[in-house]
């Protein structure tokens, strides 16, 4: 089992040939259904900036918001466009993903990865119809909640699901399909706002938010379809069904040294009744708790949600039209789509480090760009009536860079690192912990971008570099690589690692030795 082949010969990932398997198509197929998971999240993302831009939208549920904007005449263009309450409307979904994804946890532990998919799918679409049919304002809230749980479960499980079932040397490559469903999300969702903006009669708001129940669909169809992963299955105690499945998505018959791997992470995780004390504990669970609160953190603090909620006003303040500024959010939606397929090819040959860092480096770079441009055009009291369009054209592709670096590193790196780190015992947990910690940053940054703009100007742009900072010296110090090191055998990396190895047992694989040595004393 899994702890032998380290002490000998460091980690067995290094060895490719150390689970014998080819890849499947059965298994490419499923995990391709299983990434669909992220399109629920990203056309969300997506939607609301535009639909909240929409003037029939906005005066028939936030009537006193649209007649402010109307009425609107000052110049200052660092403070346009600002409402709580319009904000709440869209970022309420984040606070209910956030609540949604501790209930997740129980569910994707005890009934697997699989129903807690369906579940959100389902909650999910009748979100979606309530909001497309909504005649009054709670009907929008509450469509909106429900999308927010359902988005909860999915991001939950869906992860998860990829990093179990991928064979451990294409974990990147599968688990980044789900960010890339996240993209194609976004992207699909500002090209109907743009079409649908243009309706006459002023309904096309009910169809954006309607077809969100497109993705939902697809997912509760596909999740019909797909087998639970061998992980969860044998953690339920289902082991003869997780060896054939075995079987079936490695294309082989010897699967012995990988399901012997998650038949001994499964005895583990069972000393160990309540995942949420022992994540907690500082022996052998400190490492992974850090980084499922660092990770999210660092993900929204890079600022891109900026770019995602805002890209129209953002592109409007720096002087394009309305349509041209809906025009730029396409294109920087389909730059974050290619670059996220650069990711998809070489999570795996590069490492993650190697993308965390380069992707950092390139942010920032970007970011301190755009500053001084905003900056030297706008100054500090944002007065500016004209700008010249190679100015406007400027900040776009220095926009483009920023997101590229985001798409290839801390995009998808974001939700893959976190998922291939726990312990099987606290994996769904630490999972909860992970999406917890992203939607209430992701809440926060939608929450108060207006005011911060309003109130700090270009130095926005520098505060969110200062973070890029922190967390590109944050990977360089204390992030161990998880290329091709099997899932049930990660807590070596810590055992490794000269900063986590502090917090690390010598003597066993993980926290389970720890309790049965606390329950015999
Ligand atoms: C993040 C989202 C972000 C998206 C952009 C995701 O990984 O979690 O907050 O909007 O990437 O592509």
């Amino acid at each position: 089992m899994g702890g032998v082949g380290f002490a000998v010969s460091g980690r067995r990932g290094d060895d490719p040939t150390q689970y014998p398997g080819k890849l499947t198509w059965y298994v490419v197929m499923t995990l391709m259904a299983a990434a669909m998971g992220g399109l629920i999240f990203g056309y969300d993302i997506g939607i609301s900036g535009g639909v909240t831009s929409m003037a029939p939208f906005l005066e028939k549920f936030f009537p006193s918001v649209y007649h402010k904007q109307m009425d609107d005449t000052s110049t200052n263009q660092y403070c346009k466009f600002d409402s709580q309450i319009l904000t709440l409307f869209t970022s309420s979904l984040y606070l209910a993903a956030l609540v949604a994804s501790f209930f997740a946890s129980t569910m994707t532990k005890k009934f697997g990865r699989r129903k807690s998919m369906m579940f959100g799918g389902i909650i999910f679409l009748v979100g979606a119809i309530i909001n497309a049919a909504a005649v009054h304002i709670s009907m929008l809230i509450i469509g909106r909640v429900l999308l927010g749980i359902g988005v909860g479960f999915a991001n939950q499980s869906v992860p998860l699901y990829l990093s179990e079932m991928s064979p451990y040397n294409y974990r990147g490559t599968f688990n980044v399909c789900f960010q890339l469903m996240i993209t194609i999300g976004i992207l699909v969702a500002n090209l109907f706002n743009y079409f649908f903006a243009k309706i006459e009669g002023g309904w096309g708001w009910r169809l954006s938010l309607g077809l969100a129940g497109v993705p939902a669909i697809i997912i509760i169809i596909s999740s019909f379809f797909l087998s639970d992963t061998p992980n969860s299955l044998v953690d339920r105690g289902r082991e003869e069904e997780a060896k054939t499945l075995l079987k079936r998505i490695r294309g082989v018959e010897n699967i012995d040294a990988e399901f012997n791997d998650i038949l001994a992470a499964s005895n583990e995780a069972k000393l160990l009744q309540n995942p949420w004390q022992n994540i907690f504990k500082r022996r052998c669970y400190r490492p992974q708790l850090v980084m499922s609160i660092m990770i999210p953190f660092f993900q929204q603090l890079t600022g891109i949600n900026v770019i995602m909620f805002y890209a129209p006003v953002l592109f409007k303040t720096i002087g394009f039209g309305s349509d041209a500024s809906l025009m730029s959010a396409v294109i920087t939606g389909v730059i974050n789509v290619l670059a996220t397929c650069v990711s998809i090819g070489f999570a795996d040959r590069l490492g993650r480090r190697t993308l965390f860092l380069e992707g950092g480096v390139q942010m920032l770079i970007f970011q301190i760009a755009v500053a001084a441009l905003i900056g030297v055009k706008f100054g500090v009291t944002g007065d500016v009536t004209e700008l010249p369009k190679w100015f406007a054209i400027v900040v776009v592709i220095c926009i483009c860079f920023y997101v590229a670096g985001f798409a290839w590193s801390w995009g998808p790196l974001g939700w893959l690192y976190p998922s291939e780190i726990f312990s099987l015992e606290i994996r769904s947990a630490g999972q909860s912990v992970n999406v917890a910690v992203n939607m209430f940053f992701t809440f926060l940054v939608a929450q108060i971008f207006l005011v911060m703009l309003c109130r700090m100007k270009f130095g926005l742009f520098i505060f969110f570099a200062f973070f890029v900072i922190v967390m590109t010296s944050f990977c360089y110090f204390l992030m161990p690589e998880t290329k091709n090191i099997p899932i049930e055998e990660m807590t070596q990396i810590w055992r490794d690692h000269w900063f986590w190895k502090r917090f690390m047992d010598d003597d066993h694989v993980n926290g389970a030795n720890e309790m049965t040595r606390i329950e015999q004393v």
